[in-house]
């Protein structure tokens, strides 16, 4: 599959109206989930003064939250136009634009002009992406401390419900399509870039993984 597939994909799954909505969830409810889990085990291994790179942030809550935190600033790289506008609008409300620069486009494409981060966070992004090896490569590239990753748990599962998903999908003929990647190809990934494993908890449907980089 061509990014300029999946891509128009992502524009039309998260569209203005599911921003819309998710910024209202996210009004109503904080930070929640695996979003919180993520972020709790992130500053457990310490962000004060941090950069982060929070790629597909959608309406911004774990960069919000790091910041809150002590981490200096971030970068949010989206390839959804209407989640990153509706991280703008709520980084303006909370007084954060500031300290966020946003981003929008594929962020494999954009990786080489995008500066290194002690911090990267990919929240729920890598199962949007059909280039998992070329996602998880550029952004762990990028990743000078901590790397952070909410994903599907590769079980039968998680597979089948992609596979029901994935009909729905291609019934509304809309070419987004959701990926449940082998656990041990991403993890084979990321340590290949120097990082070793900090933490993992999971729900039924996702893992939240924290890596650290192994000193040189
Ligand atoms: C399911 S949403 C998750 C949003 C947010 N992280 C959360 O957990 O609520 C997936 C996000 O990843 C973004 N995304 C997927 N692939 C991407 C890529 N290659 N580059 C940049 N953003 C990407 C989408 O635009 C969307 O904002």
């Amino acid at each position: 599959m061509k990014c300029c597939s999946q891509c128009a994909g992502i524009e039309r799954q998260f569209d203005q109206e599911t921003a819309s909505e998710e910024l209202a969830d996210y009004h109503r409810e904080g930070l929640t989930g695996t979003s919180r889990a993520l972020v709790e085990d992130l500053i457990a291994a310490g962000v004060e003064g941090a950069t982060l790179l929070d790629i597909g942030g959608g309406v911004g809550a774990v960069q919000h939250a790091l910041l809150a935190a002590g981490a200096a600033s971030a970068v949010h790289v989206d390839a959804s136009s209407a989640y990153l506008k509706a991280a703008q609008t709520e980084a303006d409300r909370r007084g954060l634009a500031g300290r966020i620069r946003f981003w929008h486009g594929d962020f494999v494409d954009l990786a080489p002009e995008v500066a290194p981060a002690d911090v990267v966070t990919l929240d729920r992004v890598i199962c949007c992406y059909h280039d998992m090896p070329g996602l998880v490569r550029a952004s762990a590239a990028r990743a000078q401390r901590l790397y952070g990753l909410v994903y599907p748990r590769d079980a039968w599962w998680t597979r089948l419900s992609s596979r029901l998903v994935n009909a729905g999908y291609w019934l509304r003929r809309t070419p987004f399509r959701f990926f449940v990647h082998r656990t041990s190809a991403v993890d084979d990934l990321v340590r290949a870039h120097g990082f070793q494993l900090l933490s993992h908890r999971h729900t039924w449907i996702w893992q939240v993984v924290v890596y650290v980089r192994e000193p040189a």
